[in-house]
């Protein structure tokens, strides 16, 4: 398990680990100590990895703009799909969605009162006033990223512009409590508080996930949380933010039939914003951006 000072470091950088991870071990293994969670080195990618990781999120980034740029009234969320899908393969990707534990699309359009997994399709028509979440994932020589906008759709009215604004402000919050060496909890607390403040709830059944070498990996992101509470934040580590905020109360119900789709119960408006972050030794990288 431990290295020698002078073998190369466990984390694949070619490294002497003295030059390398052995500070960053000394001070996992004093907060372990101190009865904190700490990430596996799994969990910990090296520059390599990092710079797969970046290409992969400028796909991803790339199709957020190109919605952006094409997204209207009237068109179907099945022609949103096919603008992601032919840029990304374009650009020598693959959309992760597509095919992942069945999911048959490339992307998630998630409409109004939809909290998150929409499937695109043919009959599904943008109206005026709506509001959607656009979840891109991409897979690039085989590292993930992953990121979501809100877009809206003509004129929606006040409260509906009011939570797609919040909600990608709860996301910044939670961005910017990231610090090297705090805890998870200190993103869900920073999230929950912001949007408490606007008496929104925020969903508790899904959250953000560790990613790069795979679509979901440890640890799970809540959106809720305590500050000093939950696993240490290392340098090194990637992972998404993706607060889904509602209007209403934040119970959901998945669809009977396709079994993706996830509704707000009480039928209010959900808005959703997400990032692919990494945690340096200073701060914090925003890698979809
Ligand atoms: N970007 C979504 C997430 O990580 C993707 C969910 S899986 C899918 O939460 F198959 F629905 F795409
Ligand atoms: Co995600």
């Amino acid at each position: 398990m431990n290295v020698n000072r002078n073998e190369k470091c466990w984390c694949g950088s070619g490294l002497k680990y003295k030059k390398c991870h052995l500070n960053f071990d000394e001070k996992l293994d004093e907060l372990a100590r101190s009865g904190k969670e700490v990430p596996s080195r799994e969990l910990i990618k090296n520059e390599v990895e990092i710079e797969g990781i970046r290409k992969s999120a400028k796909i991803t980034k790339g199709v957020l703009d190109l919605v952006f740029d094409n997204i209207k009234e009237g068109m179907s969320t099945e022609q949103l799909d096919k603008i992601a899908y032919d840029y990304t393969v374009s650009m020598g990707g693959i959309p992760a969605p597509l095919n992942y534990m069945g999911f048959p699309k490339s992307i998630c359009t998630s409409i109004n009162n939809e909290i998150c997994h929409g499937i695109p399709s043919k009959d599904i028509i943008l109206k005026n006033g709506d509001i959607i979440n656009v979840d891109v994932s991409t897979i690039l020589d085989g590292y993930y990223s992953d990121a979501s906008r809100m877009y809206i759709i003509g004129e929606a009215r006040e409260e509906a512009k009011k939570l797609v604004e919040v909600a990608k402000e709860c996301l910044y919050k939670g961005i910017e409590a990231v610090k090297p060496w705090g805890n998870l909890g200190d993103i869900g607390e920073a999230v929950m508080k912001y949007a408490d403040s606007f008496g929104y709830s925020v969903v508790r059944d899904f959250g953000g996930h560790g990613i790069g070498l795979e679509f979901h990996e440890d640890p799970f992101v809540a959106h809720v949380g305590n500050k000093g509470e939950g696993m240490v934040l290392a340098p090194g580590m990637v992972f998404t933010i993706e607060p889904m905020i509602n209007a209403g109360g934040y119970e959901l119900y998945v669809d009977e039939e396709n079994e993706w789709t996830t509704y707000t119960v009480d039928g209010s408006l959900s808005a959703q914003w997400e990032h692919t972050v990494l945690v340096t030794e200073t701060g914090i990288e925003i890698l979809t951006i």
